[in-house]
Order: structure tokens, then sequence, then C-alpha cells
């Protein structure tokens, strides 16, 4: 009965704590230029166009929140199923994939069958930061990448631009996120863009009452509603997240809250209670403090339900199960 007991308890002991070991500097003997490849080709896009960083980052978050970092955000749809890339929160805004098509070019040609898309995702996003704001942390590797890729589970794994705050806090909860990681974590919309129709309710149509969002500064609104003309919906209509350093990633995100200057409700919401609006003020004056928890968040995010070892696979393409 003992002998079976601690043969349960080293079992369960592995599963939580061996398999999701990744390992810093996986590849140095199995493919050295792996993340030297990934670290030239985000270089190149940037310096093509510069909000593909903001791409990358965002596509590492949408990634790791679904079935985790596995790559799954990646993988193209099939006859037979709309996968998470083809589901409206990702079709047309998430960008970047061709960035990750060409470092998985290259480390096939150089190392067949040993580089996880997975892996190429989550080192993209870390050069991205670094590029956009200089934020260094460290991306263990050797995740592997998974086979299943559903677009549904976009809409129940992923915060949307009009949750409050205890839905966005129980989202980031359901992957084991605290309140402040979350605040924390959302310092990224210092970067990027937003299409209109992603905050467009804000401007127009908000309620009976008042046409327009209270808690939304008028003159951005002003400026908002003219780069989002009433009724015009369509994808090619996006602004700046943060106009006055679109490209850099800083504390500017939380200034412009603490400003009624951002974008999406679920970023005003951050005012909502005094614990989440505490920490924006903090972060919005002690740039150190934010970068702090930043890298350590997105270290954690990185890890988030991978797959290591024998599971899953090494794609051989990205947009497709071997
Ligand atoms: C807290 C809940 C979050 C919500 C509701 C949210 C929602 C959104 C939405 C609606 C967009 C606009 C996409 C578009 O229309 O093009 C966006 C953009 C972006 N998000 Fe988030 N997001 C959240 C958290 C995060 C996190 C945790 C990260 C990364 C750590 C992130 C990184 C980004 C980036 C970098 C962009 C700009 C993308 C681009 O320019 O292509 N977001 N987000
Ligand atoms: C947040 O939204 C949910 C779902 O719409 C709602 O049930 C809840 O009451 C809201 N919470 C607050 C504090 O507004
Ligand atoms: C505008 O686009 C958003 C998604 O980008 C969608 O949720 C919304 O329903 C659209 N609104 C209209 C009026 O078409
Ligand atoms: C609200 O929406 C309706 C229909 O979409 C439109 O006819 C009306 O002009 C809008 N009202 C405001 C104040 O924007």
């Amino acid at each position: 009965m003992s002998i079976v007991l601690a043969i349960v308890a080293l079992l369960f002991w592995e599963t939580v704590f061996l398999e999701a070991q990744l390992q810093l500097g996986f590849y140095e003997t199995r493919c050295p230029m792996a993340e030297m490849v990934v670290f030239q080709e985000v270089s190149m896009a940037i310096r093509n166009d510069v909000g593909i960083a903001a791409g990358l980052v965002r596509m590492h978050f949408h990634d790791c929140f679904v079935r985790g970092c596995d790559g799954s955000v990646l993988i193209d749809s099939t006859p037979g199923n709309s996968a998470e890339k083809d589901s409206p929160v990702n079709n047309p805004s998430l960008r970047g994939f061709e960035v990750i098509d060409r470092a998985k070019a290259r480390l096939e040609a150089a190392c067949n069958a040993v580089v996880s898309c997975a892996d190429i995702l989550a080192f993209a996003a870390r050069d991205s930061i670094a590029m956009t704001g200089g934020i260094p942390y460290a991306v263990p590797s050797g995740r592997r990448d998974g086979r299943v890729s559903i677009a549904f589970e976009t809409f129940t794994n992923l915060p949307g631009p009009n949750f409050n705050l205890s839905q966005l806090t129980q989202s980031f909860a359901n992957k084991a996120f605290s309140q402040e990681e979350m605040v924390t974590l959302s310092g990224a919309h210092s970067i990027g863009r937003a299409h209109c129709g992603t905050f467009s309710n804000r401007l127009y149509n908000f309620s009976a009452i008042s046409a327009q969002d209270p808690s939304l500064e008028p003159f951005l609104a002003m400026q908002l509603m003219q780069q989002c003309p009433l009724g015009n919906n369509d994808s090619s209509f996006v602004v700046q997240m943060d106009p006055r350093s679109p490209y850099t990633l800083d504390t500017s995100y939380y200034y412009n809250i603490a400003a009624n200057r951002a974008l999406f409700v679920s970023d005003q919401a951050l005012m909502a209670d005094s614990a989440t609006a505490n920490q924006v003020m903090r972060n919005a004056f002690d740039n150190d403090a934010w970068r702090s928890d930043f890298s350590q968040a997105m270290l954690k995010l990185g890890q988030l339900g991978v797959l290591t070892g024998t599971e899953g696979e090494i794609r051989l393409n990205c947009r497709v199960v071997n």
C-alpha cells in the first residue's frame, strides 16, 4: 500500500515538476544557431516594419493562453477545421506569421526536426521586446509543438477588449496569473495598434444616455472619431495604442490609463479598484519596478502549459501538423 502511494506520489511529482521543465540554452548542443537565426529574422522584419514587434509579442501571448505555448496559434485551418488564427480574435489582426516561417525554414535547413515552432515564437517575442523596450528576460526552451488548434478556443481562453476588471482577473487566474501579474502584462499595450472595431463602442452608441464612454478623455475621443469614422468597421482602420511612443515598450500605457486615455474598456478597467489603480499609478512613475515585474511575468507566460520531452512533436512546417 505504502509503495503504491509512493509510486503515485512520485508520478505526481514528475508530472508537476519534471515534465514542465524547460532548459536555458536547450539548443546549444542540438542546433547552436537556433536563437541567432530567430534574432536575425526578427531584426530584419522589424527593420522593414517596426509594428511586427508588437505583432509577435501578441502572437506569443495568444499562443500561450490557448492550449499553452505550443505553437497552436501558427497552425493553418484545414477543410475540416477552423484554426485559432482564423478566429475573429486573431484574423485579420494578428501579424508576424511570415517571420516565424522564415526562421523555421532556415532552421529546418540547418537542423532538421529539432527546433520547435513554439520555441521560435517564444524567442521571437523575447527579441521583439528587447528591440522595442530593451527589457531582457531569459527564455528557457525545449517546448514541443501541439497538434491541435481550434478557433473557438480563442473565445474561451483569451480576454476581450470589453472585459471588466473581474472578468480580466478571472481570465488570468484561469492561467494561474495573479491580478498583479495581469496588470503588469497589460503594459504590453504601450506598443502596437488596434483595429477600430475593438473599441469603437466607446465612441459611438455607448449607451442610450451618453453616446460616448464617459471614462474616455474627450479630446482623445474626438481624435479617435476622426480616425475611426462611424460605419467604417473595415480592417484597414487602425490606430496606434500609444500615439506618443507607439514603438517603444514603456510605462506610458499606465500613464495613459491614469489620464483616461486608454483605448479599450479592458485597459481603463484597471482603474476600477484601488489595488489595481495603485499599481497603475506606481507603474506610471516607476519604470524600473515595472520593467522588472514585466520580465518576470513574461518568463512565466512563456512556460504556460508547455509540452516537453516526448509530448507533442517538432513540426516541420509551423503551419501544418506533421
Ligand atoms: C489584459 C487583457 C488583454 C486584452 C483584453 C487584450 C486585447 C487586445 C486587443 C483587442 C488588441 C488589438 C488587436 C488589433 O485590433 O489589432 C490588442 C493588441 C495587442 N496586445 Fe493585447 N490584450 C490583453 C493583454 C495582452 C497581453 C498580456 C499582451 C502581451 C504580453 C498583449 C499584447 C498586445 C500587443 C503587443 C498588441 C498590439 C498588436 C499589434 O500591434 O499587432 N496584450 N490586445
Ligand atoms: C463584469 O461583467 C460580468 C459579465 O458581464 C458581470 O456579470 C459582472 O457583474 C461585471 N462585474 C462588474 C464589477 O461590473
Ligand atoms: C466591428 O468589428 C468588430 C470586430 O473587429 C465586431 O466585433 C463588431 O461586431 C463589428 N461591428 C459592426 C457594426 O460591424
Ligand atoms: C447608433 O446606432 C444606430 C444604428 O446603428 C445609428 O443609426 C445611430 O446614428 C447611432 N447613434 C449614435 C449617437 O451614434
